[in-house]
This record gives C-alpha cells, sequence and structure tokens, in this order.
C-alpha cells in the first residue's frame, strides 16, 4: 500500500534504497521530486503542485498522461494475457506489420524494451554482417548507456575532439572502438571513411541531436553519409 508523503521525505527514502535517489540517472534533480499522479498534460507532486509537463517522459507521452483509450486498451489485455516467456503473440505481430508499413524503410522489426537495447542489437548486428568492430558516432548524439556509445554527449569544450566517457566502469577495449566526429561535417565523414572504411562496422547518427539543442543536420550531410556507407559496405544506423 502506498503511503502519501512530502517530496522531501520520499527522495529522502529513495536516497536510502535506490542508488542517487531515481532509477534512471537522466531522471535525477538538483530538488526532491516525488510524483504521485498524472493526467493530460499535467502531473502532481507529493507536496500538491501541479505542473504542466513540457518533458513528457522524454517524448513517448504522444497521447497524454493515462489517455482513457490507451488505458482501456492495456486493462483489455491484461484481463486475458500477461508476460509469457516461449512463442509469439498477435499482439506482437500486429504492431510489428504497423511499424513496417508505417516506415518505408522498415523491413523487419525487433522490439526491445529500451532504446539502449535497440541500439545494443543493431551495433551487434552490423558487427556480425561486416566481420568488422570499429563504429562511429557523432558528438553531441545520445544512443543509450551502454560502453561502446556512451561518450561525447553534452562535452564540457575542453572535451570536445577526445573521448569524452559518461561513466567510470566502461571497457576501454570498447571505447576505443568508438570513433567520435564533428555533426555535420562532410569533410571529416570521407577523411574518415578514406583512412578506415575497411575497419567500419556502422555510423549511428541521431539525426536531430537532441541533448544539445537539436541541431538540425544539413541535408548534404546526411546525403554524404547515406552515399558513403552504401559504398563502403557499412551500416547506417
Ligand atoms: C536517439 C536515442 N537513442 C537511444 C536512446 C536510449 O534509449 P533508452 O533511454 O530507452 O535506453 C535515446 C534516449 O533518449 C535516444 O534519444
Amino acid at each position: 500500500m502506498l503511503i502519501a508523503q512530502h517530496n522531501a521525505e520520499l527522495a529522502e527514502r529513495a536516497a536510502r534504497v535506490i542508488p542517487g535517489g531515481v532509477n534512471s540517472s537522466n531522471r535525477r534533480l538538483p530538488w526532491p521530486l516525488a510524483v504521485v499522479s498524472a493526467q493530460g498534460a499535467t502531473f502532481t507532486d507529493a507536496d500538491g503542485t501541479t505542473y504542466l509537463d513540457y518533458h513528457a517522459a522524454f517524448g513517448p507521452l504522444i497521447l497524454g498522461h493515462n489517455h482513457p483509450r490507451v488505458n482501456a486498451a492495456v486493462r483489455d489485455v491484461m484481463e486475458r494475457l500477461d508476460i509469457i516467456g516461449a512463442g509469439v503473440t498477435e499482439l506482437e505481430v500486429q504492431l510489428a506489420e504497423t511499424l513496417c508499413r508505417h516506415i518505408p524503410s522498415a523491413e523487419r522489426v525487433l522490439l526491445t524494451n529500451s532504446g539502449s537495447e535497440a541500439t545494443f542489437a543493431a551495433l551487434r548486428l552490423a558487427r556480425a554482417v561486416t566481420g568488422r568492430n570499429t563504429i562511429v558516432k557523432f558528438q553531441g548524439t545520445y544512443h543509450g548507456w551502454h560502453d561502446a556509445v556512451l561518450m561525447n554527449v553534452i562535452s564540457p569544450p575542453e572535451k570536445i575532439g577526445r573521448k569524452d566517457p559518461l561513466s567510470l566502469g566502461m571497457l576501454p577495449e570498447t571505447i576505443e572502438h568508438t570513433l567520435v566526429l564533428p555533426f555535420n561535417d562532410i569533410e571529416a565523414l570521407q577523411t574518415t571513411v578514406e583512412q578506415r572504411g575497411d575497419e567500419i562496422a556502422a555510423f549511428i547518427v541521431e539525426i536531430i541531436p537532441h541533448n544539445i539543442g537539436c541541431v538540425l543536420p544539413r541535408p548534404e550531410f546526411l546525403r554524404a553519409l547515406r552515399s558513403l556507407c552504401d559504398a563502403h559496405g557499412i551500416v547506417l544506423i
């Protein structure tokens, strides 16, 4: 049973039993916040303050919190099906079919629980099909918390142009196998592919890097990326 408490009390309890007091470092705030309910465009904290939620859980809440039709659909499925450890369910097939129908380049879909698992699987697949080990990301892009990509997101100026891993405990050999290039820089792309193209399994790119202020890609940069990858047998993620 939940016992209503104030933000500060809940944050203090959380800090005692959850590392950093939150279940993702991305949810950490400089002040205590414990959310007790959410509806539509707002959520309410344990002190009774209601906020307009511009954050929207980093994006997925496009229909707002607790949309009645979404909740009804989830409740309906929960009455007859929960987690199954073998085979497939019709709902998974329906979702994959819908995604393939709406995303022109999608032929098949692997459903994962988080973006980090998706980028991990995509990079592993790229290494498997190319037989190469190096991957390339760009300064300012975020692709999740695993060792191959958790670097050079919001880097301080003195770290730009160098490796900037975001955590202790990351494997140096894995960090070594990721190259970091400046975003929107066609020349850096060309030079890297000329010099090391036959080692590169994949380029991974966030088309609009959101952590550094939603920087727009130059269209010619994306075109160069696509054609260099095609020409050198490199997977573009
Ligand atoms: C472009 C991109 N890729 C991967 C991720 C990682 O996703 P997750 O936080 O679900 O592991 C994010 C998360 O913000 C993202 O924006």
